[in-house]
């Protein structure tokens, strides 16, 4: 796949993309809001990597400006509704760049590529409950709020967290392009 966005490039991920992964997944400020433990060892960093290229779900998020590897983002199948035409999004980017309209554009080309070029009907994204800035993405994205799952996911670090859902349909995406 290749987005070509505004500032930003969605495309497959590279091994050549194992530096600047490693600066991102190795941050302690990204990992552990989105549930995940930062990895530490270039070691394990290519190990992740080369298993993310392989599942096909994750996507690099390029920065045109800097031909750099900024964030991911992830289209996946395993959703909470359970049927065909489902796909439920995950992200995170590297925090020397959060704050300046990245992810969001990602999110929207994201949609916008599901909607126009595959059968999905609806997409779903969710965020830990305390995780404003992710909440925020998602409602810059037009999503809807569908609600909280309390405990519902026990984490590498012992933490129990709350999580809240939203999704956008097919419907929702067309009548808003009508008005743009
Ligand atoms: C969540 C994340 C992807 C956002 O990326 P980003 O490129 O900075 O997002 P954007 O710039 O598009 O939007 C961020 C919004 O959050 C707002 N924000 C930032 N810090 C905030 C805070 N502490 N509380 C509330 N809102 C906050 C920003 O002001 C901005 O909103 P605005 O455009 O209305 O001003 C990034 O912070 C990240 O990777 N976090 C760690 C991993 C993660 O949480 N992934 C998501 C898992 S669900």
């Amino acid at each position: 796949m290749r987005l070509n966005g505004e500032r930003i490039i969605i495309r497959d991920l590279h091994l050549n993309d194992l530096e600047d992964y490693f600066e991102y997944v190795s941050d302690e400020n990204v990992g552990p809001s989105a549930g995940w433990k930062p990895v530490k060892s270039l070691d394990i960093c290519k190990r992740v990597l080369s298993g993310n290229m392989l599942s096909k779900e994750m996507f690099a998020i390029e920065l045109k400006e800097e031909k750099k590897l900024i964030g991911t983002i992830s289209i996946y199948d395993n959703c909470i509704r359970k049927y065909k035409y489902v796909k439920q999004l995950g992200f995170s980017l590297n925090s020397k760049y959060w704050n300046k309209g990245y992810m969001s554009e990602a999110v929207k080309l994201i949609i916008m590529y599901l909607f126009e070029y595959t059968d999905t009907v609806v997409i779903e994204c969710g965020h830990h409950s305390d995780n404003y800035r992710s909440k925020r993405v998602i409602e810059k994205c037009g999503f809807n709020y569908d609600g909280r799952l309390c405990k519902y996911k026990l984490l590498y670090d012992g933490r129990l967290i709350d999580a809240d859902f939203y999704s956008i349909t097919k419907e929702d995406y067309e009548r808003r392009k009508r008005y743009e």
